[in-house]
């Protein structure tokens, strides 16, 4: 479970307690996972690149804080790799990453047009908002899975910025002089930026990270094995009370009150959802 510490933003590799490492805590179930969340997270430049076009002519602050979010989520991804290299020595991030970039290139990220793809700023925020709130939700279902020290710092440290980008693109949203959206339009948007990450971005992540470079001849990425391989693995990890909080976030930036029928709705179909995907097979209701 969780360990309790608060940890505040601005922090560095050099205050996580790497020497407290121990390897006979290690699951193998989590380092997969943590290896595909490790090549995920360090690709943020992209997200940065694309969102500072969108952003072009906004807010000097704006483009200050979307530069300070993608320099955190990087150095997750090295916190997360540095992690998992030392879980398994025989795994190596930076190519595991060099591999993931190169396959891993959607066009909005390749494109020089500054329109978002999500139709306006505040869809795009929406869609930020969408995403931190999965990942604070994953990290601290890992950081409550794992019994391995280093591991649970880590997540925690990484979950607790996760929650303040939410809050971030949240207030980003709402300071947007655009007209608002309406409730279905927000969901709409909120839903597809999930499928998005569904379709390609996890699983591939996960191939990448678990299949060594000498191996890809013979075991070539199949995108629904490698989808259905990060679902086994990811999705036993949450509880009931990580589902409900998700929700409840993503609930808050579509503008639906988080205690509403909808969004009590919406948990208890997506937490069946999960146990679906997870095949029953780990999930419990702490
Ligand atoms: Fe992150
Ligand atoms: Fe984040």
């Amino acid at each position: 479970m969780t360990d309790g510490r608060i940890y505040q933003g601005g922090w560095s590799l050099n205050e996580v307690a790497w020497d407290e490492f121990d390897a006979s805590k290690v699951d193998t179930r989590l380092l997969a996972a943590v290896k595909a969340a490790s090549l995920v997270e360090y690709n943020a430049p992209d997200y940065v690149t694309y969102l500072s076009r969108v952003f072009r002519d906004g807010p000097t602050q704006t483009l200050n804080d979307l530069e300070r979010w993608g320099q955190e989520e990087i150095q997750h991804g090295l916190a997360l790799g540095r992690w998992a290299e030392m879980a398994d020595p025989t795994f190596n991030f930076k190519d595991a990453f060099a591999r993931f970039r190169a396959g891993y290139r959607p066009a909005h990220f390749t494109s020089e047009d500054a329109v978002s793809v999500r139709g306006s700023r505040r869809g795009e925020m929406i869609a930020r908002c969408v995403v931190e709130c999965g990942t604070s939700s994953y990290y601290s279902a890992i950081r409550d899975a794992t019994d391995e020290p280093v591991l649970k710092e880590i997540a925690g440290r990484i979950a607790a910025d996760e929650f303040r980008h939410y809050r971030l693109f949240l207030e980003t949203l709402n300071a947007q002089t655009e007209a608002d959206l309406p409730v279905w339009r927000k969901l709409y948007l909120a839903f597809t930026r999930v499928q998005e990450s569904d379709d390609d971005e996890l699983a591939y992540a996960y191939y990448c990270a678990n299949v060594a470079s000498t191996d890809v001849t013979h075991t070539p990425y199949n995108r629904l094995r490698y989808a259905r391989a990060y679902n086994a693995t990811a999705m036993t990890l949450y509880r009931r009370h990580h589902i409900k909080k998700l929700v409840q976030m993503v609930a808050k930036a579509c503008g639906l009150g988080a205690q509403s029928w909808l969004t009590n709705i919406a948990s208890a179909a997506l937490w069946q959802v999960l146990r679906l995907r997870a095949g029953n097979r780990a999930l419990g209701n702490a």
